[in-house]
């Protein structure tokens, strides 16, 4: 266990933040022609360019070493190999297992996980096949029209998020929905637009205990058993995918109809499981196999190259670099897509769920440096008109993941052009900014006098130097996806590896959980012991809650 501040490289890293943090980008272009193809990787169709990042070589070989110091080749091979690096809840961490496309065995306790992880793909295949050919139909011999996946985190973040992005592969006939929220409405609205006669539900969730999926999943039940008049109805309309089989058959469903998996796939890394089963319906088991095989693709990168050419690590790099030496407290990431509006809040899971951690691995609480930041972000362009403002001339130092893929799906005359254009530029104004000099040129052009001139110029000055990285790809398809959503995963665990936190669990969620459980006979009736606000709050509740909650 490696506290990151007590290695060579940190000490390194610091004092050569005192010596570069004054240094412009711009200036390190106009010095070395060459910059943009030594600061940029590439993966296939997918090129990562971090030029754009306030770094220079030395940057990179002190950021490297910080890995080095902290053991990441170590805990790669340590991951990749099955170990229980999941310590404080004893498991393996295996979610790359889901999407080994080769024939390397897999052992979790001596035994290789891939024959069953190749049974469930199998089984996710009949069974996707079946509903998409309308072999396999509902209670009254209809075809299936809407998959209706009820789950919540990682039971529905990464599935929502996947299929929005892929909505071109949708098969022509078949809509996704999804249900997370134990908002009574999210259900209703998405109730409102199906039919129960053709509608699957896909129940979605590792545990199988979580409250917002079951009582979901249980208000479901009732709808279809209500409008088919049988409780017969539910097998042919109701499926699981679960590691609890004794939950799912309590529930009332067959464990024929069950798809597993298993504990060593953690819940905001299991979209690439059967939790995909939703996916795979909607667009097919051959594209949710290509999907895997990108995400293999980077597995295979991230295990074999060299922590200098290492595009998940050199992410984790540049985001400790931000993070902890310039102190940026967030990370926006901008997908210039817009079928990855969803893409952010994934990642927000993904992200915030395993590093945003205070105990580090030997239990010790970190007070000397801080661990995961605050992850967000929208798609551009629709961004630019909403918080560009603070990321160009605010006080905040915000580095920034564009993403943007060259072809269009939807290509329609110039859209693609002017999104690209927009992305591009967007990352150039961030790194150019525009000096007040230039500021106070274009306003003297303008006719301005003199006095409004100098009242302007600072209100147009951009500092510039605002640090970007920018992954484009060819076109958004399936394999293109599983890439990037892969390289954002091994970031993030490269980075739970240097800050010496355990990535895997979560057990800040837990508390609110119990909270919350204790508090429901309270607002109907029952007393707690509570603070004042609390008191005040479930009294407010009870004298206007209505009869129908
Ligand atoms: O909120 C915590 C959490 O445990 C997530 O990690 C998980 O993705 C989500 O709840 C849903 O859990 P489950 O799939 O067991 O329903």
């Amino acid at each position: 266990m490696v506290d990151p501040t007590r290695t060579a490289a940190w000490r390194a890293l610091r004092a050569h933040h005192e010596e570069v943090s004054d240094l412009q980008v711009r200036e390190l272009f106009s010095d070395d022609p060459d910059r943009a193809a030594r600061f940029s990787l590439t993966l296939n169709d997918l090129l990562f360019d971090y030029s754009k990042n306030r770094v220079t070589e030395q940057t990179i070989s002190l950021l490297t070493e910080l890995c080095e110091e902290c053991g990441v080749r170590d805990w790669i091979a340590r991951m990749f190999s099955g170990e229980a690096i999941n310590e404080t809840e004893g498991r393996a961490v295996l979610h790359t297992a889901l999407r080994n496309r080769g024939d390397r065995s897999v052992t979790v306790d001596g035994a290789d996980v891939m024959p069953d992880v190749r049974r469930v793909l199998l089984q996710m295949r009949d069974f996707a096949t079946s509903v998409r050919d309308g072999t396999w139909t509902g209670h009254t011999a209809r075809a299936i029209t809407d998959v209706v996946n009820i789950g919540i985190g990682g039971s529905d973040l990464g599935p929502v998020m996947v299929t929005e992005a892929l909505r071109p592969y949708w098969k022509q006939g078949l809509r996704a929905h999804f249900v997370s929220n134990i908002d009574g409405t999210h259900l209703s609205e998405v109730l409102r637009q199906v039919q129960p006669e053709t509608t699957l539900f896909i129940i979605a969730s590792k545990t199988f205990t979580t409250q917002e999926t079951l009582v979901n999943a249980r208000s479901a039940r009732r709808w279809l058993v209500e409008r088919l008049g049988t409780e017969d109805a539910v097998a042919k309309h109701f499926v699981a995918v679960s590691t609890n089989r004794e939950a799912v058959v309590e529930f009332g469903i067959d464990p024929a109809q069950m798809f597993e998996f298993w504990d060593w796939v953690g819940g905001r890394y299991s979209l690439w499981s059967a939790v995909g089963l939703c996916i795979a319906t909607i667009i097919g088991m051959d594209h949710f196999e290509e999907l895997l095989a990108g995400a293999y693709e980077v597995d295979e990168h991230f295990r074999t190259a060299p922590l200098r050419e290492n595009i998940p690590v050199i992410m984790a790099a540049l985001g400790v670099w931000y993070h902890n030496f310039f102190g940026a407290s967030s990370h926006a990431v901008l997908p210039y897509d817009q079928s990855l509006h969803r893409f952010a809040a994934y990642l927000q899971q993904a992200d915030m769920e395993s590093n945003g951690k205070s105990a580090s691995r030997d239990g010790a609480i970190i007070s000397e440096y801080t661990t995961g930041p605050v992850v967000w972000g929208e798609p551009g362009t629709n961004a630019q008109h909403a918080f560009f403002q603070l990321l160009h001339q605010g006080t905040h130092l915000i580095p920034c993941d564009f993403i943007v893929a060259a072809q269009s799906h939807n290509p329609i005359p110039s859209h693609q052009d002017i999104l690209v254009a927009n992305c591009i530029a967007q990352a150039e104004a961030m790194m150019c900014g525009k000096t007040a000099d230039e500021a106070r040129r274009e306003l003297e052009l303008s006719g301005l006098s003199t006095d409004q001139v100098t009242a302007l110029v600072p209100h147009k000055t951009f500092a510039g130097n605002r640090p970007s990285t920018t992954l484009m790809v060819e076109k958004l398809t399936p394999r293109a996806l599983g890439r990037l959503v892969a390289l954002y995963e091994h970031k993030i665990f490269v980075q739970g590896v240097i800050w010496n936190i355990y990535s895997f669990d979560q057990w800040g969620v837990e508390l609110g959980k119990q909270l919350a459980k204790a508090m429901v006979p309270e607002l109907s009736g029952s007393e707690g012991e509570h603070d004042g606000s609390t008191r005040q709050l479930i009294a407010y509740y009870r004298r206007h809650k209505g009869s129908r909650t």
